[in-house]
């Protein structure tokens, strides 16, 4: 039973991630989403927003025989992973400018805990420029988000403007 810890903030999920899911979803038994809970930043979407939107998503996604959760966490990522029993983190690299600041990251938690292993994987080329930062931007100044996200996380990113 293999389980791996994709963390992040997930401020909304993109098709970027989702695509990094489906790809985890042939190398482990078991991933679980964990949605970081960070009180220093004032996201766009609550964590329970954010859960039931990634929920929502994934039952769009080939998961194949692969157990996928959402949960969140506190504190120090490796923490929450070994409390999981997990034997890897899965990150996302776009490109070469996300190399250094994974690599300080992986390097970081493996000094912490040396038995959990990072998995560096690449989403498609279509997604290499998609974030949630750029997406949460272009909204916000009026541009188009097809393709960018599901059409659901684009609903409620409309809708919470509307409120
Ligand atoms: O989606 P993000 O914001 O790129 O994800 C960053 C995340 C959640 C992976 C990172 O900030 C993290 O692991 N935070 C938890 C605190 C921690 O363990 N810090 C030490 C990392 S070396």
């Amino acid at each position: 039973m293999r389980r791996a810890i994709y963390p992040g903030s997930f401020d909304p999920v993109t098709n970027g991630h989702l695509d990094i899911i489906e790809r985890g979803c042939k190398l482990f038994d078991e991933i679980i989403i964990a949605i970081l809970v960070n009180p220093e930043k004032q996201p766009f979407f609550s964590i329970d927003e954010r859960r039931e939107m990634l929920a929502e998503v994934l039952n769009g996604i080939e998961q194949g025989g692969c157990n996928v959760r959402i949960d969140d966490f506190q504190g120090l990522l490796v923490h929450y992973a070994v409390a999981q029993q997990a034997h890897a983190i899965v990150r996302g690299i776009r490109a070469i400018s996300d190399y250094e600041y994974e690599l300080q990251m992986a390097l970081m938690n493996r000094r912490l805990e040396p038995t959990i292993e990072t998995v560096f994987m690449m989403p498609a080329e279509t997604y290499s420029y998609v974030s949630s930062r750029l997406v949460k931007e272009v909204f916000q100044l009026g541009g188009e988000l097809e393709g960018l996200v599901p059409p659901i996380v684009e609903n409620r990113m409309k809708e919470k403007i509307k409120r």
